[in-house]
């Protein structure tokens, strides 16, 4: 039904196999970076939502960074926020300001009322999905993603970004019942979320757990791991015949490795204050690991972003072994690319990626 593929270091990377490169691939890849992106986004009328909404427009900014650059993935181009505003909380993207929700859920009145949404309201999410699946023609794998339940908690308790999450974090410690139900409700609208887009085409998928990391030890693990841990359990974790890797990002999440590691994930994304190596000697065994370089590299001259980008392939190793079979790295940043980065950088990354990690396999 769907072509075969072309590039699949990708999966392979995720699933501990032998690769002849370690892929790459870039949080947030398709957005404001790109002179493209913003092009097509001023013609669907100059929103977020109304690019992300539109099946062609969607599929289109996609495929814009892959025109541009030879990355192992692509990655559906819609956002996390996409589940809650299913669920009636009313999301915007204010220019220059980033979401915020017309009905936050900040009582128990609110908490009451929250439901797993009816997910034909996300039916331009998952016909994006089949879309640039088809569009790929092949050429590289797709990753579907979603928010943590945790993650998307708390743009639904603060109504917006924060720099403090207060509420949410009031929320927590004041009425944890409150803060449960809304997780578990989130935790079952993610699981058929993801489950969705699987059906759809998506052959990876990505639980972002942005905000774990600011939540103190202890209640990281029974606030966010848990819930993504059921995320996990409740996935189906194979298509077609192929297995589909789940990859976890909590950003801050280094003090939780082993835990993380532990969850039932297939890959780990780590942020750029991980060491790599550190990381993979620890949990290399089981789980694969995606990441680390700072995205602040990519504002540095050229020498500097393919130094650096040698530097992540050295901290991680060569990823073939001697006691057993092949370890996984996916090379990416440590968060989302900056709408700053020139793009020419990019392409110096990817470049010196490829280049280096063939080297790194051609030493036994
Ligand atoms: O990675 C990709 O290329 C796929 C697309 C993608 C977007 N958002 C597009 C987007 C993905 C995977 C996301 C995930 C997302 N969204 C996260 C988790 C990843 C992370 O960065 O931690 C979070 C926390 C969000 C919430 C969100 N969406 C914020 C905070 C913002 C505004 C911040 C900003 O960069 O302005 C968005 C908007 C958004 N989502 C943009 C893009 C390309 C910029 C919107 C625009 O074009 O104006």
């Amino acid at each position: 039904m769907w072509p075969t593929l072309k590039n699949d270091n990708f999966l392979r990377a995720c699933l501990r196999q032998p690769t002849d490169h370690t892929p790459v691939w870039l949080m947030r890849q398709a957005g404001r970076y790109l002179p493209e992106y913003n092009a097509t986004r001023t013609q669907a009328g100059g929103t977020f939502m109304g690019l992300a909404t539109n099946v062609d427009c969607a599929t289109e900014v996609t495929l814009q960074p892959l025109q541009r650059y030879a990355l192992d993935a692509a990655i559906l181009f819609s956002d996390i926020l996409t589940v809650p505003d299913a669920m009636g909380l009313g999301l915007s993207f204010e220019q220059g300001e980033g979401p915020r929700f017309a009905h936050p859920v900040r009582d128990e009145a609110a908490v009451a009322r929250l439901a797993v949404p009816d997910m034909a309201k996300l039916r331009y999410v998952f016909d994006a999905v089949t879309s640039i699946r088809k569009a790929l023609a092949g050429r590289v794998p797709l990753i579907g993603f979603s928010g943590s339940p945790w993650t998307l908690a708390c743009y639904m308790v603060e109504g917006a970004g924060s720099s403090d999450y207060r509420r949410v974090k009031t929320m927590l410690y004041a009425r944890p019942d409150l803060m449960q139900r809304i997780l578990e409700v989130n935790a079952q609208a993610v699981t058929t979320y993801l489950n969705t887009q699987i059906d759809a085409g998506a052959q990876a998928v990505m639980i972002f757990d942005s905000w774990g990391g600011v939540l103190a030890d202890g209640a990281f693990q029974r606030f966010s791991l848990e819930y993504t841990r059921r995320v996990l359990q409740g996935l189906q974790r194979e298509k077609d015949g192929a297995r589909v890797p789940a990859i976890v990002f909590t950003k801050g999440g280094g003090p939780w490795l082993d835990e993380i590691a532990a969850s039932g994930a297939d890959v780990v994304g780590l942020d750029w204050t991980v060491n790599l190596g550190a990381a993979r000697a620890r949990v290399g065994a089981r789980v694969a690991l995606q990441g680390n370089l700072d995205p602040s590299v990519l504002f540095a001259p050229p020498d500097v972003v393919a130094r650096e980008a040698v530097a992540v392939l050295d901290s991680f190793g060569a990823p073939q072994r001697a006691d057993r079979g092949w370890d996984g790295h996916v090379f990416n940043l440590g968060h989302g690319i900056s709408q700053f980065t020139p793009p020419e950088q990019v392409a110096v990354l990817v470049d010196a990626v490829h280049a280096h990690s063939r080297r790194q396999r051609l030493v036994r």
